[in-house]
């Protein structure tokens, strides 16, 4: 009922109003991210926040020239791994089993089936 209730009374906003968005909203905002499930866990993105309006200005025309773009206080941009790679798939999974207090290598078998599943990304 309140997701519902969230649902409705949220709306996407077009025209800023000047003000900067409050910084505890801020990390609430990018807490949600945070824990938005994805696919295997992954969280395959990183998300830039951007608040230098110079920087702004300069993403208008990759943005369809939106203003909003350079008129919002941050900007959040969520950027996709451009690819699998083992290390990147371990790096998630042993913070995950450390979290959860097991021994590194539980998922050991999932994780070589994940890295069998996308193209190997070269050595970053
Ligand atoms: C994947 C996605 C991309 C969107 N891209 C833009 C965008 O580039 N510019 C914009 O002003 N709104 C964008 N929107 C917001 C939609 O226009 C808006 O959600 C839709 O018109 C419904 O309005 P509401 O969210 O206020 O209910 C996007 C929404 C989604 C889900």
């Amino acid at each position: 009922m309140v997701l519902l209730e969230a649902l409705n009374w949220r709306y996407a906003t077009k025209k800023m109003n000047g003000q900067v968005v409050p910084q505890d909203k801020l990390d609430y905002i990018l807490e949600a991210a945070r824990l938005a499930p994805s696919s295997s866990g992954l969280q395959p993105f990183r998300i830039f926040v951007i608040s230098n309006k110079e920087l702004q200005e300069r993403m208008i025309p990759i943005s369809e020239n939106q203003s909003q773009i350079a008129d919002a206080s941050h900007l959040l941009v969520f950027a996709a791994w451009d690819g699998y790679s083992l290390e990147r798939i371990e790096e998630v999974f042993n913070q995950t089993m450390a979290e959860r207090g097991l021994p590194a290598d539980t998922m050991d078998g999932y994780k070589q089936r994940l890295w069998s599943k996308y193209e190997p990304l070269g050595q970053e």
